[in-house]
């Protein structure tokens, strides 16, 4: 039985919902290879793709702790490096990745949300990297992504508690992007995702990229990279297609050329 739910969700638009409502979307081996394979499939498109997960009780428990229970050293480091490998190929895809939170989130299912460009809660979601109170760390960036999103200090608060956080608090602290009204939440990241998607696709992976490489980077070497990305559209169809229908006062037509 497939562990995504793979649907087209308008032009340039996919929802991607993992099917697994029974054990709270938890991550197992086999949910994660076809992750894996999708993410493979649709990384080098201009896809917009909105991840959420079954019911309405959570987004994604994290790993599979039944699953985890039975598997040795050795399984779970392989369980991780393709955790690691996977989400890392959704963060440098030219596919944007919206998460749409509508429950709880724990553990690798922050660190899923963490991977997608953007984060959209539901009013009743809940999020945490909960790890050392299972006696581990977050080991799918977890560390990293968080500190880098709202910055070490609230990171450390977080992670070094293993505290639960609500919609409201997720968005005061920059861990989502926005929260959403009751009953609406597919809707509206379904609508953010058009939004990206009728935009130039070669200028949107330009500008993921130039935003996600320069964050590591000194101010003039970020500065040169941003131009680098610039050049990218520089010389593209959809540039020109872009001022044509500003003259012309219509909407423009972009071809992703
Ligand atoms: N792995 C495997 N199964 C899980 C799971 C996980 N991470 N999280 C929940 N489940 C299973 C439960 O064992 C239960 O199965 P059962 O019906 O066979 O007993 C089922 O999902 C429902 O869980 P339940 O706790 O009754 O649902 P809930 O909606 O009240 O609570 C959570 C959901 C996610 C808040 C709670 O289950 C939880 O805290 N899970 C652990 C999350 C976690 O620590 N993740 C970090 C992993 S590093």
């Amino acid at each position: 039985m497939p562990e995504w739910k793979v649907e087209p969700r308008g032009p340039g638009v996919e929802l991607w919902t993992i099917d697994g409502e029974a054990r709270r979307n938890a991550i197992g081996r086999a949910m994660l290879a076809e992750l894996e394979a999708n993410v493979a499939r649709a990384a080098r498109s201009s896809r917009v793709v909105v991840l959420t997960g079954a019911g309405d009780k959570s987004f994604c428990a994290g790993a599979d702790l039944k699953e985890r229970a039975g598997m040795s050293e050795a399984e779970v480091r392989e369980f991780l490096d393709r955790l690691r490998r996977t989400l890392r190929a959704m963060e440098t895809a030219d596919a944007v990745f919206i998460a749409a939170v509508n429950g709880t989130a724990f553990g690798g299912g922050t660190e899923l949300a963490l991977t997608c460009d953007l984060r959209l809660a539901a009013p009743s979601a809940e999020m945490g990297l909960t790890e050392v109170k299972l006696g581990i760390i977050p080991g799918g960036g977890g560390t990293q992504r968080l500190a880098r999103l709202i910055g070490p200090g609230r990171a450390r608060d977080l992670i070094l508690t293993g505290r639960r956080v609500a919609a409201a608090e997720a968005l005061e602290l920059g861990l989502v992007n926005r929260v959403s009204a009751q009953g609406k939440l597919i809707d509206e990241a379904l609508e953010m995702a058009a939004q990206i998607a009728s935009n130039a696709p070669i200028a949107v992976a330009a500008a993921k990229h130039a935003i996600a490489e320069g964050l590591s980077l000194p101010m003039d070497d970020a500065l040169k990279l941003e131009l680098s990305h610039y050049e990218k559209v520089l010389g593209t169809e959809d540039r020109l297609e872009g001022l044509r229908a500003f003259a012309e006062k219509r909407p423009p037509v972009f071809r992703g050329k």
